[in-house]
């Protein structure tokens, strides 16, 4: 029997309404397979939490974590509670940036049923390899003055380490798809760092001849998204880039309660984190109208993270047909509630 240690957070918001949910589908997975099982170890980190004990988590809380297999995330945020600044890096950027999870992996694509904001959504299914560890998320810099004379300085970092890991991730990914990476870049403005990431992304192509690799400034590439998603393969980008790309992404397919997030650990020292794309969503949290299938995708990505890719394919099978019966949450145009999504989900998997 092999067997699989989740960190559960369900988080704040809907986050404690999609993850409970999921484990269900899991459970349900796992009896179905007879091979696997999965433990949990349950985490009521969160702005909650932050109340009750002034942090977002445990002062040893990353150890804690640190001792499953992979974490398992709903969503962080509550800013009636906490500064939204205060609740994410106390907590989501606190796990991604211990655990070195330095890539952030966010697939998108079509599902027949699904009505995309697009009135002419072609058959599109890219994946978008953020860097999720440096670039224009840091903490370098610094204010300076006040009043009409205060200056706020912001550092980008960028390591020919960090961009490089992020890119061959990217053509090495794209030679199990298909075979075309597109770099997101921003040379003509930025002047030191994206001409830099230029070269590394380069430097890499080479080692790929059979990889079609272009670059497009990150302006006409968001363009593009919403234009010509089905020219896409693999895109690989920085860490404010690829935040943003990836919010299109889900934009198009319909819904962000649809994305589905892996944060990597690439050096096998802590463990990876599986996340939605969306955030906890105070405004139809409590409903029971949040659509599952962002935390249900992501749990198909750890599965396949964890070897078990027959798995991760009978789960998103399960998701399609459920969409094909036209069975989905408000969100994207249906009347059923996150509930009977799951059941649905389930009955689908056999
Ligand atoms: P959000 O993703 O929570 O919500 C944006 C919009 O999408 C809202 O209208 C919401 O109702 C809708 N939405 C999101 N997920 C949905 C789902 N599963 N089903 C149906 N509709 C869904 O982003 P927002 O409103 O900017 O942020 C709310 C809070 O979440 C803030 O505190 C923010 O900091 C936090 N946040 C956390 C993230 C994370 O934990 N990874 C990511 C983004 C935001
Ligand atoms: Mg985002």
């Amino acid at each position: 029997m092999k067997k699989i240690s989740l960190a559960v957070i369900p988080g704040d918001g809907i986050g404690q309404e999609v993850v409970p949910l999921s484990l269900k589908v899991l459970d349900h997975l796992a009896a179905l397979h007879g091979g696997v099982k999965f433990e949990y170890n349950h985490f009521d980190y969160g702005c909650d939490y932050y109340l009750k004990h002034g942090n977002m988590m445990a002062e040893d809380g990353i150890d804690r974590l640190g001792q499953s297999d992979s974490v398992f995330l709903g969503a962080v945020g509550d800013a009636g509670k906490v500064p939204d600044h205060i609740s994410l890096w106390g907590l989501l950027i606190k796990i991604r940036r211990e655990f070195q999870q330095e890539l952030n992996v966010r697939p998108a694509r079509v599902f027949e049923g699904v009505k995309s904001p697009l009135s002419n959504p072609k058959d599109f299914d890219l994946i978008v390899v953020r860097e999720n560890s440096e670039g224009e998320y840091s903490e370098v810099g610094g204010r300076i003055f006040q009043e009409e004379n205060e200056i706020a300085i912001q550092n980008s970092i960028f390591s020919r380490r960090a961009t490089s890991q992020a890119v061959n991730y990217a053509f090495e990914l794209a030679k199990t798809r298909r075979g075309s990476v597109t770099s997101a870049t921003k040379s003509n403005g930025i002047f030191h760092a994206m001409p830099f990431w230029d070269e590394v992304f380069n430097d890499v192509s080479k080692k790929y001849p059979e990889t079609l690799a272009s670059s497009q400034h990150i302006d006409a590439l968001a363009a593009s998204f919403v234009t010509h998603p089905e020219r896409y393969d693999v895109i690989v980008a920085s860490n404010l880039f690829g935040d943003i790309l990836t919010d299109i992404g889900a934009a198009i397919m319909g819904s962000i309660g649809i994305a589905p997030s892996a944060n990597l650990n690439m050096n096998g020292k802590h463990p990876s984190m599986f996340e939605p794309v969306h955030g906890s969503a105070p405004d139809i949290t409590g409903k029971g109208t949040a659509n599952p299938v962002g935390q249900i995708w992501t749990a198909k990505m750890l599965l396949d993270h964890h070897g078990l890719e027959e798995l991760g394919d009978v789960l998103l099978n399960a998701v399609e047909q459920v969409f094909k019966k036209g069975i989905m949450t408000p969100d994207i145009g249906g009347t059923s509630s996150t509930e009977e999504v799951v059941s649905a989900i389930i009955s689908e998997i056999k």
